[in-house]
């Protein structure tokens, strides 16, 4: 599976990436107002850094105006994805802009249904939102694990890409479910490396160690 950032935060992303374990990054409009930055000097920044898809989503909300958006998003460097809303308007844009080879993540999914749309109309990615779900008190990892299992039934390429990830077992069952990426907040990703026994591990090896210097 891979590991995709959710943020506009390019700090945390250089972090990040220096493990060497993001395949790519997310963003989407609230992300990058909490930045207060220029939206199309921050994806070229971020598409530097990370040369694997980077997601920016389109602000307007008619088909036509989507597709010029994305034409022009997809301009700034040859890893951008756009992101599309999963609308009507949006469907359409998805045919007209992957017909043209740019590469498609629609976004807000909440429903089997909605995601094989997006696939038939061209997306690249599909990603289900799993926090808002169990927000309202659904099963958010559900939607996953059918989306995944209908994509298989019908040899559906497009991937599933789990997002609205809040904690570090929202990753794993995505890896059980089998999802094809996982976007996590920076906050997760930082928790995935540490458990006590690690950290308690370590300073025992340490301090045995250091008895034997003198
Ligand atoms: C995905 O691409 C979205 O940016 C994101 O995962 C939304 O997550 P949220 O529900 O935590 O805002």
């Amino acid at each position: 599976m891979q590991i995709f950032l959710d943020t506009a935060d390019v700090a945390a992303i250089k972090k990040f990436a220096a493990w060497g374990v993001v395949d790519g990054v997310t963003t989407n409009p609230s992300l990058v107002a909490k930045e207060g930055v220029d939206f199309e000097t921050r994806v070229k920044e971020i598409c530097q850094v990370i040369s694997g898809p980077v997601s920016a989503e389109v602000v307007s909300t008619t088909a036509a105006e989507m597709i010029a958006e994305g034409r022009k998003y997809a301009k700034w460097a040859s890893n951008v994805y756009v992101k599309l809303p999963m609308t009507p308007e949006g469907l359409a844009a998805c045919k007209v802009l992957s017909a043209e080879k740019v590469p498609i993540n629609v976004t807000l999914v909440f429903t089997p249904a909605q995601a094989v749309l997006a696939a038939k109309a061209g997306a690249t990615l599909v990603s289900p939102f799993v926090g808002r779900l169990d927000d309202i008190g659904q099963d958010g990892m559900a939607l996953v694990a059918d989306i995944v299992n209908i994509f298989a039934n019908y040899d559906i390429s497009t991937k599933v890409l789990a997002a609205s990830i809040r904690h570090p077992e929202h990753v794993l069952e995505a890896l059980r479910i089998g999802a094809d990426i996982a976007t996590m907040p920076p906050e997760v990703l930082e928790k995935l490396p540490h458990h006590p026994l690690t950290t308690s591990g370590l300073e025992k090896f340490l301090s045995d160690w250091k008895k034997t210097q003198k």
